[in-house]
């Protein structure tokens, strides 16, 4: 039931702190470790590569989930889109272990990865929000989310703990591995839990960023780096899923190999800034829409942050800044399409599961 809130969404971005800290209570052992189950702990140290497939919002989980996995754990991670794998599949390696993220553990273009995987006769482990789903059932091991049903069309709460849950995975892989681990996971993810809760109170000041930069637009463009390229593709799917206005995600990098071109007087360009190593090149980027008549909005971490920028997310580890950057953008998005008076948690030509190919 979505009780006093207006709308499921907004009651399943807010639920996140707590579906963090319940990730961690059962994840972590008596002595406060993370432990997962010895089976998959095993799969995970015998594969020489990693094949992520999903669809949608959870393979935007599943290219952060790449990134923690290779930095962490140290194991090459491919992430691919289900449909796509489905009928171009790649050669793959000598002993893969598939892991298929999926929300509903329902859609149909990752169950038919699914299949043929299983045919090959290769080990797949599935996370996923609803353990007794058919990919649930069909895997060889399964990891819960543990986020409660999600009912808004638009994935929040799942999202974020999927990369929570990836975040474990990765460590406790790294652990098989006896590979240091020069951070605590648990604090890490209690501290995340905490600025989430910091950033669901600053509704007012998202819903006003939603208001002056996209109110008249027809389109919006996110850009980031590194993993801020990934949130920002997720921002984007958000922001046209509910409210109709064209939005694309791109790598800072590319922008000058075509995208500029599309940037207008006006155009609203939101831009993540929470990675350390891209922060110059990204705001160079900043600076080269501005040039061009763009109208920037700059979302960046404390510590890297600027004075003129519009949003500051307070600091969290390196590695989990996507679990928290997404909020402002699902807080953006849903503004923009409550001020536009769309159906925020049934958008049109949507379904929640997609269980046709
Ligand atoms: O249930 P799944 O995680 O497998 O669903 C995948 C996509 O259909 C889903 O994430 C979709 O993109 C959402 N509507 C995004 O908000």
């Amino acid at each position: 039931e979505k009780g006093t809130y207006p709308h499921y969404m907004l009651k399943e971005i807010d639920e996140q702190p707590l579906v963090i800290r319940n990730i961690i209570s059962k994840y972590q052992d008596e002595n406060g470790e993370v432990t997962l189950a010895e089976d998959i702990r095993n799969a995970m140290k015998a594969a020489d590569r990693i094949y992520i497939i999903a669809a949608g919002t959870s393979y935007h989980a599943g290219l952060v989930g790449k990134q923690l996995i290779e930095t962490v754990a140290k194991k090459p991670v491919e992430t691919h889109i289900a449909s796509e794998f489905l009928y171009n599949m790649p050669l793959v390696s000598e002993k893969p272990l598939f892991i298929f993220i999926s929300q509903s553990g329902e859609t149909a273009d990752s169950r038919g990865v699914l299949v043929n995987v299983k045919k090959l006769g290769y080990p797949a482990l599935t996370i996923t929000n609803v353990p007794g789903s058919t990919l649930s059932r069909e895997a060889d091991f399964t990891l819960h989310t543990f986020a409660g049903p999600e009912i808004a069309v638009a994935s929040t709460k799942a999202y974020t703990a999927q990369m929570a849950v990836l975040s474990l995975l990765a460590v406790d892989a790294a652990k098989a591995q006896e590979i240091e681990l020069d951070f605590d996971p648990i604090k890490e993810l209690s501290i995340v839990a905490t600025v989430m809760e910091a950033l669901c109170d600053q509704k007012d000041a998202l819903e006003k960023i939603s208001r002056d930069f996209l109110n008249v637009t027809r389109n919006c463009f996110f850009i980031g780096r590194a993993s801020d390229y990934y949130v920002g593709l997720e921002g984007a799917l958000k922001l046209k899923e509910i409210s109709y206005i064209q939005a694309e995600g791109f790598a800072g990098g590319e922008l000058k190999h075509g995208t500029i071109a599309l940037i207008e007087e006006g155009t609203p360009v939101i831009a993540l800034a929470t990675q350390k190593h891209v922060n110059l090149s990204i705001r160079g980027n900043v600076k080269e829409v501005a040039a061009r008549g763009a109208n920037p909005c700059i979302i960046s971490l404390e510590g890297l942050n600027s004075e003129n920028d519009q949003f500051v997310i307070p600091k969290v580890h390196e590695y989990l800044t996507p679990l928290v950057a997404v909020i402002p953008l699902q807080l953006i998005a849903y503004y923009a399409s409550l001020h536009r008076g769309c159906d925020v948690d049934k958008p049109r030509n949507l379904a929640k599961s997609v269980t046709v190919e």
